[in-house]
C-alpha cells in the first residue's frame, strides 16, 4: 500500500499538503538500490485521500536534479491531477514548466463525483521519462452515498506499470524500435515486481490503474472467475458489471470487486496478463501479482456490491448525455506522420486550438485510429465521456461508466459524448501512450470561446 499523505495543515475548507519531487534511492530488486524519480522521494507517490466538498492545496516542489542523470534533459515539470476538472492554471499544462529549485501551489476543489486519480508528470517532450522514473501517484476522492463496498483496508489502489534494467539494476528508458512505446520486461505493483498479496476470505476492491509509459493489459484471473467492476474513471457505475477479462491502456482506471470467499484457504489467484495485439509480450509480462488466500474473514462488514451503484440524476454525469443533444461531431484522426505521431495529421503546437466547444455544450467527439497497427489509449483533460459505440457496436460491459481515457485498439473507431464544462479555457487532449505524446501525438482544445 502505498503511504497516505498527511496535510500539513487544514482550515475550516482546506486542506494543505506538501510533495517535494526528488531524485532517490529505491529498493526495487532486493538488494540493490535503483535510482527513481518520486513525490517526496517514492514510488508510487503518497496517496491523497481528499474529501469532496473540502479544498485541497498541493505545493509541489521541484528538488530533482537540473538535468536527468543519464538521458541529460532538464527537470522541469508540470503537475496533472489527471480525472480532475482542475481550472486552466492548475491542470499540469505540458509548457507551464516548474524548474528545479521552484514551486507551484495547485488547488483542487474536488467537487466532481468521487473517484480514482492519479497525479503526475505532464512536462512537455519528457512526461514519458518523468513517468517511467516514477513521478506517479494517488489521487482518490471519497464517494457520495455510503454503499457498502469493500473499504479500508480491504480498498487497494493498485498502480501497474512495466519497466527495463540495465545490468547494474538502473532503469532503462527505450522506447524501442517499433515505435509501440516503452515495453518492459518487469511488472511492477505499486513499485514492487510481481508481488504476492495475502488476502482473507471475503470481498475487496482494488482500484487498478495503468501507469504504463505505453503497454497496454488484458487482465483475467488465473481461476476464470470474472471480475465485478463497479467504477471507471469517472467513478461509480451506474450498475455493477461482470467479465471474466479486460484491456486496460495507459491511464484507465477501474475499481474492481474479487470475492476471494469463493476459494478454500491455501488457493493462489494469478492475476494474469494475457497476449494482446500489438504489445510487446514477453514470458515475464504474463503475470502482475498474485492473491494468496491465508485467512478466513476478520469482518463481513461493507461486504457487499449493491444491484445500483449511482442513482443517474446529477446534472454533470456523462453518463445519461443522449447522442440527440449534441451539437456537433468532431473527427479526430491517430496516425503516424513523417517518423512521430501526429492528430489529424498535426503535431503539438502549444500555440493552436484545434477545437472550440461552448460552455455547457454537448459534442460527440470520434477517435479514429488509422495508423495501421497499434493501439492508443485516448485522454481527454477536463470532462468525462461516455462511450457510444466502437465500430457501431456498444462498448464492453466494463466500459458503461465515466471514462477520461479510452483505449482506441487497432482499425477502432470509438464516439464518446461529452458535456464541455466546468470550467473555461485551453486543456489538452492527447495519447497517453507516453512516448506518442511526448513524439507530438498531442493537442489542444479552447472551451468557452467559440459557439455550436
Ligand atoms: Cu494522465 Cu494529459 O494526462
Ligand atoms: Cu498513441
Amino acid at each position: 500500500m502505498p503511504p497516505t499523505l498527511a496535510p500539513v495543515r487544514s482550515t475550516a475548507t482546506t486542506d494543505y499538503y506538501q510533495l517535494t519531487m526528488q531524485s532517490a534511492p529505491a529498493q526495487i530488486i532486493p538488494g540493490f538500490a535503483t535510482t527513481i524519480f518520486g513525490y517526496n522521494g517514492i514510488h508510487p507517490g503518497p496517496t491523497v485521500y481528499a474529501r469532496r466538498g473540502r479544498i485541497v492545496v498541493v505545493r509541489q516542489i521541484n528538488a530533482l536534479p537540473d538535468v536527468h542523470p543519464t538521458l541529460g534533459y532538464r527537470c522541469t515539470t508540470s503537475v496533472h491531477l489527471h480525472g480532475n476538472a482542475s481550472l486552466p492554471q492548475y491542470d499540469g499544462w505540458a509548457e507551464d514548466l516548474t524548474p528545479p529549485g521552484f514551486f507551484k501551489d495547485y488547488v483542487y476543489p474536488n467537487e466532481q463525483p468521487g473517484r480514482t486519480m492519479w497525479y503526475h508528470d505532464h512536462a512537455v517532450d519528457h512526461t514519458a521519462e518523468n513517468v517511467y522514473m516514477g513521478l506517479a501517484g494517488f489521487y482518490i476522492t471519497n464517494e457520495g452515498p455510503n454503499l457498502p463496498l469493500p473499504k479500508g483496508r480491504f480498498d487497494i489502489p493498485l498502480m501497474i506499470k512495466d519497466v527495463l534494467f540495465t545490468p547494474d539494476r538502473q532503469l532503462l528508458f527505450d522506447a524501442g524500435e517499433e515505435d509501440k512505446g516503452l515495453m518492459g520486461d518487469v511488472i511492477l505493483v505499486n513499485g514492487k515486481p510481481w508481488p504476492v498479496l495475502k488476502v482473507e476470505r471475503r470481498k475487496y476492491l482494488f482500484r487498478i490503474l495503468n501507469a504504463s509509459a505505453s503497454r497496454a493489459y488484458r487482465l483475467a484471473l488465473s481461476t476464470g472467475d470474472p471480475f465485478t467492476f463497479v467504477q471507471t474513471d469517472g467513478g461509480l457505475m451506474p450498475v455493477p458489471q461482470s467479465a471474466a477479462e479486460f484491456r486496460i491502456g495507459a491511464a484507465e482506471r477501474y475499481g474492481v470487486v474479487i470475492d476471494f470467499a469463493r476459494y478454500p484457504i491455501g488457493q493462489q489467484v494469478v492475476l494474469r496478463n494475457l497476449d494482446l495485439k500489438n504489445n510487446e509480450n514477453f514470458a515475464t509480462t504474463k503475470q502482475v501479482m498474485r492473491f494468496d488466500v491465508t485467512a478466513e474473514a476478520t469482518s463481513l462488514s461493507n461486504n457487499t456490491v449493491p444491484p445500483v451503484l449511482t442513482p443517474g440524476n446529477s446534472a454533470g454525469d456523462p453518463m445519461l448525455l443522449q447522442p440527440s443533444q449534441a451539437v456537433r461531431t468532431r473527427d479526430w484522426q491517430f496516425k503516424r506522420r513523417r517518423e512521430a505521431w501526429s492528430i489529424n495529421g498535426e503535431f503539438w503546437d502549444s500555440g493552436r486550438i484545434d477545437a472550440d466547444p461552448a460552455l455547457g455544450a454537448v459534442e460527440i467527439w470520434r477517435f479514429q485510429n488509422t495508423s495501421g497497427g497499434w493501439f492508443h489509449p485516448i485522454h481527454t483533460h477536463l470532462v468525462d465521456f461516455k462511450i457510444l459505440d466502437r465500430n457501431g457496436r456498444p462498448p464492453a460491459a466494463y466500459e458503461l461508466g465515466a471514462k477520461d481515457t479510452t483505449y482506441v485498439g487497432e482499425d477502432e473507431t470509438l464516439r464518446v459524448i461529452a458535456r464541455f464544462t466546468p470550467h473555461r479555457g485551453r486543456y489538452m487532449m492527447h495519447c497517453h501512450n507516453l512516448v506518442h505524446e511526448d513524439t507530438h501525438m498531442m493537442t489542444n482544445f479552447e472551451v468557452g470561446k467559440g459557439g455550436p
